[in-house]
Order: C-alpha cells, then structure tokens, then sequence
C-alpha cells in the first residue's frame, strides 16, 4: 500500500481544490511518513511549503516527490541540515522560507524521535535526546515562526501522540516529551489565542506503513494490530492528512487548544505493545546488550 497521496485526494475527497491558496506552511520532519502526508495534503490544496530536516538527500527527494503534486516544481522548499534542537538553524530555516514564500501561514511541528526501549536500558542521553528533539524542538519551532504568524494570524499544530495517555511501556521517554508537548500547545493556545494564532495537536494511533509500526511488529502489522483497535484497521496516512487539513482549514476557525486524536479509539483500550512485550522483555532474566527492545522477545 502506498503511503503518499495521489490527485484523489482532492477530485475524491472531501475538501474544495485551492482550500490553501496563497498560503505557506512550515513543516519540520516533512520528509519523514506521518508529516510527508501532511505537507502533501497541503501541497495537494495548493499550499506552498518548506519542509525541514537533518538529512539533505531525503529532505531533497521528499521536497522533489511532494512538488510533483502541486502546481510547479519549486512549490516545496527543502531546508535541509537542520537540527530542531538548534534555534539559530531554526531561525535561519524561517528566514528561508520567508525569503521564498514571503510568509508562514501553517506551522507543522514533526520532527521526531522514537526508538522502543526498556527504562532499564535507556541511558541518560538517550532520555535527552528525545526529548531535546520532540518537545525542545516543538518549542523551537513555535518559537521560530512566531513573529511570521503573527503578521498572519496563522496556525500551529504539533504532532503528538497517545502514549502518555497511560503507562505505555519502552517508551518513557517519548511519553514524557509528548505530554510536554500537549501542555505547550494548551498554553500557547491560550497566550497566542488573544493574536489570532490558533494551537492545535494531532495525536497519530497505529498508523500502517510508518516506522513506528514497523517497530512494534516484524509480522505484518495489519494482522497484529488491525483487530486491536475498535475500528478494526490500521489508521492510513490519508486519515492523518484529513484531520491535518481539517484543523488548518476555516472549518476549524474557532477550534484551539485541542488533541485531534487519529487512532481509531485504540488507546481506550491500551494496545500499543503485543502481550509478548510486556512484561518478558522487562524481567532481568531477559535483560540483553541492547538496548532497543526486539520485537521478537
Ligand atoms: N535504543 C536505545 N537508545 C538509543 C537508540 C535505540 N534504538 N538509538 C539511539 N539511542 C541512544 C544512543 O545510544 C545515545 O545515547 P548514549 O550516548 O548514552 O549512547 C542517545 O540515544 C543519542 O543518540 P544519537 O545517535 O546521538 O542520536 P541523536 O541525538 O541524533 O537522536 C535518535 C536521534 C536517537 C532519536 C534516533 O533514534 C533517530 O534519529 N531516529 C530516526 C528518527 C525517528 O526515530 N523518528 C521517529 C519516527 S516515529
């Protein structure tokens, strides 16, 4: 199954062609599967974007793959060698942009790391580095493109997730950063809310061809997981490009400071690790040199 959009998207979907004329969206971790869609939504909805990342070639060939659906190949922006963690490369990122585009309408906050790890093994480090780059990096890049929103009154969505929504094991960390992210984004939403900035967050479920799926399972993650979930699928990464446009759209003009959860009720029902994970892989007897977790324990 591919998980970028195609033309459909708009002649078969549920949103009006040029929704997103005239506007510019600033995406970091746009090369990346959950916030790619997004930007291809846009894109899709005749945004311009500019999407930001560490790796030069994949940020470039994203940016080339993305254009392609929109009117003209210089209509995506890749920025490319950037660390979120870094607020000058940050503010450089934006100064880009503008120079391009001449403004920043829609912010998208991706850039992300995960791993699934055991606290047992996680080291210090590696507990900082994700949550440098998920919620310093949100911080960063809100922070970034404030002074561009504000002349245009624009909106910021950070992706988050539902992983602090309970005690989700492997994942102490990316929990920890996410829920800070959802208590910058409330707070934002009220302080930014008096300019005209509207601050929402997507929270992504199990979402099939992500690498986050990828690592909860080495069989095929639809029949793992598909069944788990109260829908009874996997989420798509069209679902995530529907709430995405939704939420920057004028449909959602009075809407701030609210979590888009996108998981087909899953956390309601806490399947986020197969029963085999937990607790094998945190007993001592099965403690190993990795510190990641094998999905196969
Ligand atoms: N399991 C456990 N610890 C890990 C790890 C893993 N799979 N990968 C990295 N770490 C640890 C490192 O060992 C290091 O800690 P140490 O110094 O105590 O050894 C620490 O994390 C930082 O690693 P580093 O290589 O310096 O990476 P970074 O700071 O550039 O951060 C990561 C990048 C760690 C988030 C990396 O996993 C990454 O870039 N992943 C790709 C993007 C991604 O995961 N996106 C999310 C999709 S859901």
């Amino acid at each position: 199954m591919s998980n970028t959009l195609s033309r459909d998207f708009v002649e078969k979907g549920a949103w009006k062609e040029g929704l997103f004329e005239g506007k510019v969206a600033f995406v970091t971790g746009g090369a990346g599967t959950i916030c790619r869609v997004q930007t291809e939504a846009l894109v899709l909805l005749g945004c311009k974007a500019a999407i930001v990342g560490r790796n030069k070639t994949k940020t470039e060939q994203a940016a080339r793959e993305i254009a392609a659906l929109g009117p003209s190949a210089d209509c995506v922006l890749p920025i490319s060698n950037v660390d979120v963690r870094d607020m000058g490369q940050m503010e450089d990122a934006v100064r880009q942009t503008v120079e391009k585009f001449g403004r920043i309408d829609f912010v998208i906050a991706g850039a992300a790391g995960n791993f699934v790890a055991p606290f047992h093994s996680l080291s210090a480090n590696a507990f900082k580095s994700v949550v440098s780059i998920d919620l310093l990096g949100s911080f960063n890049t809100a922070k970034a493109c404030f002074p561009e929103l504000v002349k245009t009154k624009g909106a910021i969505l950070f992706v988050s997730a539902t992983f602090h929504y309970y005690g989700v094991p492997y994942q102490s960390h990316v929990g920890a950063a996410k829920a800070g992210i959802d208590a910058l984004s409330n707070s934002l939403a009220v302080e930014l809310g008096v300019l005209g900035i509207r601050c929402n967050c997507l929270a992504p479920g199990a979402i099939a061809g992500t690498e986050g799926i990828s690592r909860l399972s080495q069989e095929d993650p639809e029949k793992a997981y598909g069944k788990r979930v109260p829908l009874q699928r996997l989420g798509t990464t069209t679902d995530i490009a529907n709430s995405t446009v939704f939420l920057f759209s004028p449909a959602a003009s009075y809407v701030t400071g609210t979590v888009q959860v996108v998981d087909g009720g899953m956390w309601h029902i806490g399947t986020h690790f197969s029963h085999d994970l937990y607790p094998k892989g945190l007993l001592p007897e099965n403690y190993n040199n990795s510190a990641s977790v094998n999905a196969n324990l």
